[in-house]
């Protein structure tokens, strides 16, 4: 058994998603996770996070994702939440021209949250979801012109129909790793740290009688 040491060996990494709300990144998460797809839309409040455990190139790193309100975009999330993520990705919705076109906005809110150490290689994933969908308004030239300026990797797909769910994701936790290695000094802050108030010793009282 590898027991709790191996387990904190495994690099944690930490993979931020952003974009408009409606576009499906609770969706893309879930299908990835959990594998599962909900029509209903139920918005997510403040920032959710899930875990799972990836294999790069025979390597095992652990996934952190970060699902973020897409509703709360110009509040502040708290940028504590997203300092020392490893990869981003910007979902837009192929159908929603808005969604798309609100992509400078949201790499901007990336860069001013994450605040990179090193800005131009911060591993910038972008996803086009629900390709399923027949209302396409985004053609894949549009959002590869994007990406090509923006030196983000395009990839298309839909958490609908488990259309390059898992592919978007290894890809994620392949650039994160990169990443990771390459500016590994930031490592101890890039993983969530749960500690627990020290429970209190309730002692019997003395009787008073
Ligand atoms: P916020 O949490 O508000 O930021 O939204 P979100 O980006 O997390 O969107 P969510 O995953 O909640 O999905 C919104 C709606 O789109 C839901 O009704 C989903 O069922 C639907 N949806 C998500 N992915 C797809 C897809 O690939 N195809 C289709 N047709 N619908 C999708
Ligand atoms: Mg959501």
């Amino acid at each position: 058994m590898g027991g709790m040491k191996a387990e904190w060996t495994k690099p944690h990494l930490k993979v931020v998603m952003m974009g408009n709300s409606g576009v499906g990144k609770s969706s893309f998460m879930q299908r990835f996770v959990n594998h599962r797809f909900i029509n209903l839309f139920r918005t997510t409040i403040g920032t959710d996070f899930l875990t799972k455990e990836v294999s790069v190139d025979g390597r095992s790193v652990i996934l952190q994702i970060w699902d973020t309100a897409g509703t709360e975009r110009f509040q502040s999330i708290g940028t504590a939440l997203f300092r020392g993520a490893h990869c981003c990705l910007l979902v837009f919705d192929v159908a929603s021209a808005a969604s798309f076109s609100a992509l400078d906005d949201w790499l901007h809110e990336l860069l001013t949250q994450v605040n990179p150490r090193n800005p131009a290689e911060f591993p910038l994933l972008v996803i086009g979801n629900k390709t399923d969908q027949r209302n396409r308004q985004v053609s894949k030239e549009q959002a590869r012109r994007w990406c090509m300026v923006t030196g983000a990797e395009f990839i298309e797909g839909s958490a609908k129909e488990d259309l390059n769910v898992d592919y978007a994701f290894h890809q994620a936790a392949r650039a994160a790793l990169h990443y990771f290695e390459a500016n590994s000094v930031e490592t101890d802050s890039s993983c969530i740290q749960i500690s627990e108030e020290e429970p209190k010793e309730t002692r019997p009282g003395k009787c008073q009688c």
